[in-house]
């Protein structure tokens, strides 16, 4: 299928994902997330802020109520009952992300707040070993998320970071990339979705080549990991970044999935409780991985909800998830294209991008735009997404973004589209 070819999901037969037996039915899916069920503004509400963050299935709100009502305490620290079922089910969040995404081995996921303090984390402390001289490649459509803590290394160590420029069709430029990499390189940083063109990146194909260059690759899957098959060992990816809230999980909980291998070498950024093997008055050794990057009382509770999401989309299969995403895609494409006053950014064709749209109305600024949607429920992100230099280069200040999910269907592109249209009567336009 399409990814495979683009290099984003390649999962080998050995995948423990099951490919889903149901038919994705949208219909029934929205009866399984109670705030789907709400009017907004006097109207159905049409969520299309998926890239933001996701709704949440009642099965995570129950796993939520069902930590705190039952199973609570700390994790790692205590022999009692509560203590056991705490770490057992902070510990089953570990294995089933492992398992989720072909992960070598559970004690390569690092349970964090989000894929920000993922990245941030790989910067920090892979990072730590650059100077002068060294240089880190990340691409022009990068969210800040996988810049910013780029940029902060550049700032206190020297480092050199280059960037892949885009095309005007919204991909990434691969010859352009090719000749960015030299023997200096030692990061390639890049996402493997991007959350305002939707351009799925040929990841597997840039870290081989990366990996010929001599550099370790930094995947930020926070957009891919929810939308399309993913295996990390498959992508030969170093690490990988997302977060549980935009896969229908809770807000608080994230993923670096790195190669133990590297894991090991590396010195932890926060000191505190669980990261110590023994601790003196002036010295301290580290606990093994992944324990040594986990300082500090975890978010255990949503942590050991996000799996009930996972269950979700192991039972729909994410090739049937992505099936669905692309159709959708693609009708919204072709509906979006009806209105010739539109600026549609990315990628046209379907299978080279995920499931999100963003345009701009040259005659209402997004924010508007976005206002008057919301006054007929539907709920789309106007701004310029945390991706100010893609902005640049796009040439827009801001640009409206729908987002779709396994909830979202045809109907819905067509609330979106008759909301536009609406908000273009409202104007006067
Ligand atoms: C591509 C991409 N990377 C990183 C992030 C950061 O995710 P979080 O805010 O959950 O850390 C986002 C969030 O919008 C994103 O879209």
């Amino acid at each position: 299928m399409s990814e495979t070819t683009l290099g984003v999901g390649v999962r080998g037969p050995e995948s423990a994902v099951r490919k889903g037996t149901a038919r994705l039915d949208p219909v029934a899916l929205r009866a399984r997330f109670p705030i789907l069920g709400r009017r907004v503004n006097g109207h159905r509400l049409v969520y299309l802020d998926n890239a933001a963050t996701t709704q949440k299935p009642e099965a995570v709100l129950d796993a939520v109520e069902r930590y705190y009502r039952l199973s609570n305490a700390n994790v790692h620290r205590g022999v009692h009952t509560l203590a056991e079922e705490a770490t057992a089910a902070y510990e089953a969040c570990r294995q089933q992300v492992a398992r989720f995404l072909n992960a070598p081995d559970r004690r390569g996921v690092i349970i964090l707040r989000n894929a920000t303090e993922a990245l941030n984390l790989v910067a920090r402390s892979w990072g730590a070993r650059l100077g002068p001289g060294d240089e880190v490649i990340a691409t022009e459509m990068e969210h800040h998320s996988n810049l910013v803590p780029w940029i902060m290394l550049a700032r206190e160590r020297g480092v050199t970071i280059r960037h892949v420029p885009i095309t005007d069709g919204g991909e990434l430029d691969l010859d352009a990339y090719e000749r960015l990499l030299s023997p200096r390189t030692r990061v390639v940083a890049v996402t493997a979705m991007s959350n305002v063109l939707g351009t799925i990146n040929p990841v597997a194909a840039m870290a081989a080549s990366a990996h010929r260059a001599g550099a370790v690759v930094v995947v930020d899957g926070a957009q891919s990991v929810p939308h399309l098959p993913v295996d990390f060992t498959g992508l030969g990816a170093d690490f990988l970044a997302f977060s549980a809230h935009k896969a229908y999980g809770p807000t608080g909980v994230g993923f670096l999935v790195g190669r133990p291998e590297l894991l090991d070498e590396m010195e932890p950024i926060s000191g505190g409780g669980e990261m110590i093997r023994e601790v003196h008055l002036d010295r301290a050794t580290w606990n093994d991985i992944p324990h040594r990057f986990e300082a500090g009382t975890p978010n255990i509770a949503d942590a050991a909800a996000f799996p009930a999401a996972l269950d979700l989309l192991e039972e729909l299969g994410m090739e049937a998830v992505r099936q669905h995403e692309e159709d959708l895609v693609a009708y919204a494409i072709d509906r979006l294209r009806s209105l010739p006053f539109l600026r549609l950014h990315g990628p046209m064709e379907p299978t080279r991008r995920g499931a999100l749209v963003s345009f701009v109305d040259p005659d209402i600024h997004p924010h508007d735009q976005a206002q008057v949607l919301d006054g007929l429920g539907i709920a789309v992100r106007a701004g310029h997404h945390c991706a100010q230099p893609l902005m640049r280069r796009l040439g827009e200040a801001a640009t409206t973004r729908a987002s779709f999910g396994i909830h979202n269907d045809r109907d819905d592109v067509d609330a979106l589209m008759d909301g536009l249209v609406t908000t273009r009567r409202y104007f006067g336009l």
